[in-house]
């Protein structure tokens, strides 16, 4: 079981998660953070600290989100780990509550 991050992180970046990750799981993208759900311990610590509220477990995924894992775990084999927290994307306040943020990608 994993958790996932999902298209309210895209534009924002906060990285909070980062720190409270207790196996460094999180993958960074220019715009974007994906979990590796093989290195993912199920733990939840995670959920409680985006402010997008863009973790979700892959239980718990919506129909239209479900596609979410297999874009975590393939960005995540090709995306750095990251491991320290780093100032949210400049336009973060502007994206937070915006949905459907999949086209804004950068891959
Ligand atoms: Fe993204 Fe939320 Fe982490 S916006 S970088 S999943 S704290």
């Amino acid at each position: 079981m994993t958790y996932v991050v999902t298209d309210n992180c895209i534009n924002c970046k906060y990285t909070d998660c980062v720190m409270v990750c207790p196996v460094n799981c999180f993958h960074e993208g220019p715009n974007f953070l994906v979990i590796d759900p093989d290195e993912c311990v199920d733990c939840e610590a995670c959920v409680q600290e985006c402010p997008a509220g863009a973790i979700l477990h892959e239980d718990a995924l919506p129909l239209e989100m479900k596609n979410f894992k297999e874009l975590n775990a393939e960005l995540a084999r090709g995306w750095p780990k990251i491991t320290r927290n780093k100032p949210e994307l400049p336009d973060a306040y502007r994206w937070v509550n915006m949905d459907n943020k999949l086209e804004l990608l950068i891959r």
